[in-house]
């Protein structure tokens, strides 16, 4: 990889670091029971702080091929979104620290041109691409519940 990559990743890693502290003081604010204005959590949340697995539906993740196949594939080849490099660069982090990566920095040419249901399609179809396997519930493009999905 180039030194753009190095320089992009300490962005994205001091981001991280950002999220994660900020998040780590709305905990330490945070009652233990759940004030009534709290709007409804999404169906795949529990607790605010348990572990969820990812979550994708077959046909989510090919809404994420298509897009991937007209947008990503101008610069990137799939083969790049899997594989033992690709895990020991994103799946050391919550699935949230690639979500904020792809919406944030790309596409390279025009970041953040997609909405947020496109970027986490695209996520499903590399969930899909790391062979994790599709259920019946979709990724939400949440970065709350996406930071709390080890993958
Ligand atoms: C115009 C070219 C271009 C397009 C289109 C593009 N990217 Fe990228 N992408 C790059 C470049 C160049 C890098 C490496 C530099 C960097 O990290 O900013 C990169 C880096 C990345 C990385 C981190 C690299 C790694 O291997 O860890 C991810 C993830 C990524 N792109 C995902 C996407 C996705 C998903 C799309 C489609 C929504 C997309 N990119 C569209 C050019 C592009």
């Amino acid at each position: 990889m180039t030194a753009t990559f190095w320089k992009g990743r300490a962005a994205t890693a001091r981001l991280f670091a950002f999220v994660a502290a900020a998040s780590l003081s709305a905990c330490a604010t945070a009652s233990p029971e759940a004030p009534a204005s709290t709007p409804t959590p999404p169906a795949t949340s529990t607790t605010a702080s348990e572990p969820l697995t990812p979550v994708y539906t077959a046909g989510q993740a090919t809404r994420g091929q298509g897009t991937f196949a007209g947008v990503c594939s101008t610069c990137h080849s799939r083969n790049e979104f899997a594989g033992p490099i690709f895990a020991i660069t994103w799946r050391a982090e919550p699935l949230s620290g690639l979500y904020q990566q792809i919406s944030t920095n790309m596409p390279q040419d025009r970041p953040g041109s997609l909405t947020p249901q496109q970027y986490v399609d695209v996520l499903a179809y590399i969930l899909q691409l790391n062979g994790i396997q599709p259920g019946n519930q979709e990724l939400v493009a949440d970065p709350t519940t996406l930071a709390r999905m080890d993958w």
